[in-house]
């Protein structure tokens, strides 16, 4: 099986998590893109979608699934049961590194607005420990050097995603050589630096629910006590 397969199979996966008739959050990335294709065969079973990027905005419209406003949607009290996203790496926990895509700040910001993350992923992606993929974190410009010193004084190695500028106007470090031992204390840390916008750790607010599809079948792997 292709690593393209397995993603799909990971995406028609999570149709079984979903919630008939409430609004879904959708993140980034190319699993998401077979999830989004999946769901335009079945668009109405949703009244419609929060999006994360604007990619995942053009082809939730392509399939037929109305974009929604997030403001307006938790202005009305709507509630957004599910989230589906899929991550750069997960671990045991459910702790993830994201923004591979580039879509970090926009992903944080719907994955906390909805019930439950859904997370779908091949089996590659499942990690002992994060930290193997460069972590993104997402930086106003000016601060970009200030930013990738302090990185650097942390051990890491930062790298400026060439040619890419955020759906938000700003940059990307990828960020190689970290030992992440403690995923929320470092999120919390990098978090608070003046001029980042996020950081790719998904850790204090993992996932509730793992999909992982390898070649003998789906894994439904549920965080514990959550
Ligand atoms: C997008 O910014 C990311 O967080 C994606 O969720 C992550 O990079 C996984 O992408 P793929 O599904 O393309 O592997």
């Amino acid at each position: 099986m292709t690593q393209d397969s397995l993603k799909r199979a990971a995406a028609l996966a999570a149709l079984d998590e979903l919630v008939d008739g409430a609004i879904v959050g959708v993140g980034s990335g190319s699993t998401v893109g077979f999830f989004i294709e999946a769901l335009g065969e079945r668009r109405e079973r949703v009244a419609g979608a929060v999006s994360s990027s604007e990619r995942s905005s053009d082809l939730l419209r392509a399939a037929g699934i109305e974009v929604l406003d997030l403001n307006r949607v938790v202005a009305a009290g709507t509630p957004i049961p599910v989230y589906v996203d899929g991550a750069d790496e997960i671990d045991g926990s459910l702790r993830m590194i994201k923004g591979g895509g580039g879509a970090l700040t926009r992903e944080k910001i719907v994955a906390s607005a909805c019930e439950r993350f859904v997370c779908i992923v091949d089996h590659s992606k499942l990690v002992a420990r994060l930290g193997g993929f460069p972590l993104p974190v997402e930086v106003i410009p000016m601060a970009r050097e200030l930013v990738a010193a302090r990185l650097r004084r942390l051990g890491g190695e930062p790298v400026e995603r060439a040619g890419f500028v955020t759906d938000n106007g700003n940059l990307v470090l990828d960020v190689g050589g970290l030992v992440i031992d403690d995923p929320v204390k470092l999120e919390f840390e990098i978090n608070q630096w003046p001029g980042v916008v996020t950081v790719g750790l998904f850790a204090s607010r993992p996932a509730n629910v793992v999909l992982i599809a390898a070649p003998d079948g789906i894994e439904r792997r549920p965080a514990i006590g959550r």
